[in-house]
């Protein structure tokens, strides 16, 4: 379903932020991209999404390649959810959930109701939070506002840049557990950035693990734990590698 290739992002002469990335991700299985901090995640997230134009590498989403269409239609197919929610401020939940739909035109009455239809599946019910602005909201409910409206094309591929950061525990898990639900019913490919390994061993089919621009290793949480690739590994999942 996705696939990438020997992807690189050379910003500068002196900043290689992701040397070479290839990994894949069947429909319907969630990939946690791990690492620490400027280790390339959002950078490689966001060359996916083509809001970074590649140096070399390739990225095909379902046989399409990402690199030989227009950038802004590709990115229209595919849901994003930026770090830190990044909600417009000015526009209440229904026109941030709506707002790409409104772009492109869609009919009203489909807008209606399919903003009422992402805002029960994000636990937030209309009536009550459609006409909040977001300082109006906690971080975790901006969080699902940032969630929903990247649902709202129904893309088949969702990237998320850190959904559940900067959340407490209780929160976080209640949130896990409703997104774990979710996927269930929505069977998306879904690419999650994270620092944490325990939400990457628990929302990960395939967890890639980070480090400096290139991947470490990529597997499941057994490989993982049990076949680590290598010291630097080994010291990350016990929590020994400090940003
Ligand atoms: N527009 C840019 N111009 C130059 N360098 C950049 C640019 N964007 C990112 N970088 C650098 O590229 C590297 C990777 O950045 P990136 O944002 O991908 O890291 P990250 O893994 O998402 O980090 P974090 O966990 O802190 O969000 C960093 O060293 C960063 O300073
Ligand atoms: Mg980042």
């Amino acid at each position: 379903m996705i696939k990438v290739q020997d992807l690189k992002k050379v910003f500068k002469p002196n900043i290689t932020a992701v040397n070479s990335v290839s990994f894949e991700l069947e429909r319907g299985e969630i990939g946690c991209i791990i690492g620490t901090s400027g280790c390339g995640k959002t950078t490689t997230l966001k060359m996916i999404n083509r809001l970074i134009e590649p140096t070399s590498g390739k990225i095909l989403v379902g046989g399409d390649d990402a690199l030989s269409v227009d950038a802004v239609s590709w990115r229209r197919k595919i849901g994003y959810v930026i770090q830190k929610a990044g909600l417009l401020p000015h526009l209440n939940v229904k026109d941030n959930i709506s707002l790409l739909s409104k772009i492109m035109h869609k009919e009203k009455n489909f807008i209606e109701s399919r903003v009422e239809e992402l805002m029960e599946i994000i636990n937030m019910p209309y009536a009550q939070f459609k006409d909040r602005f977001p300082i109006e909201l906690s971080g975790g409910q901006q969080q699902r506002v940032g969630i929903a409206r990247a649902l709202m094309e129904d893309p088949p591929v969702l990237l998320m840049d850190e959904p559940f950061g900067a959340l407490d525990p209780i929160t976080r898990n209640s949130l896990h557990e409703e997104f774990w639900n979710l996927n269930e019913k929505l069977h998306k490919t879904i690419i999650i950035v994270t620092h944490d390994m325990d939400e990457a061993f628990k929302l990960g089919h395939k967890i890639i693990l980070m480090h400096k621009g290139d991947i470490v290793q990529v597997g499941n949480k057994a490989d993982f734990l049990e076949r680590p690739a290598n010291q630097f590994v080994e010291d990350f999942i016990k929590g020994q590698v400090h940003e």
